[in-house]
């Protein structure tokens, strides 16, 4: 039903579930002993990191944060507040924030920084989708599923206006359904 909506996938289930394996080895690797709180960044992240952390073969904890933009969406003003905090005490933590999509970079900057304002004693990345080309604070991920063009995606945690969210792949949107709006 929401695939009539879908004008082409650009990853599919198999290619994230794969990639997912993937990045759960060398994460495995990385965080072995070190018990990390994997954070969560509601609500676009929920379907990735339920299967990330499922690819992870070590203790870990997770928690979750949830943190919008002020302002609308086409003047951003690069704020960013907190809607939900963690509710674990960051202080010596080797943490791990996952993400859908990085775009801007103007959420994980602010992320990263209250993490390490927080003394947390390490802060990595782990996103699916890697939007480069949006771009305007300088952030990388530490792991990244899948580089993006510069293209409205949905899917798999993305979404359009709170829609689209549970399909189980990344996607264009047909221009139809945003102008049917
Ligand atoms: C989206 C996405 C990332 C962020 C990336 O979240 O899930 O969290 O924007 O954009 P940026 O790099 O320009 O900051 P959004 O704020 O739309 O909330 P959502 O996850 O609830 O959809
Ligand atoms: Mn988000
Ligand atoms: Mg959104």
């Amino acid at each position: 039903m929401l695939e009539k909506d879908i004008e082409k996938v650009l990853i599919s289930k198999e290619e994230i579930q794969a990639r997912c394996e993937e990045l759960g080895k060398e994460l495995t690797e990385t965080y072995r002993d070190k018990n990390p709180l994997v954070v969560g960044v509601l609500k676009g992240a929920v379907p990735f990191m339920a299967d990330i952390v499922r690819s992870i073969d070590t203790y870990l904890e997770l928690d979750f944060m949830d943190v919008s933009s002020y302002g609308n969406a086409t003047v951003s003003s690069g704020e960013v507040k907190i809607v939900k905090d963690l509710d674990t005490n960051v202080e010596g933590r080797d943490l791990l924030i996952v993400e859908d999509i990085i775009d801007s970079g103007r959420t994980l900057a602010y992320l990263v920084d209250l993490f390490k304002y927080r003394k947390a004693n390490s802060v990595k990345i782990v996103t699916l989708l890697d939007k480069r080309e949006g771009r305007v604070v300088d952030i990388e991920a530490d792991y990244v599923g899948f580089n993006v063009p510069n293209e409205f995606v949905v899917g798999y945690g993305l979404d359009y206006a709170e829609a689209y969210r549970n399909l189980p792949y990344v996607g264009v949107l047909k221009p139809s359904v945003y102008q049917s709006n």
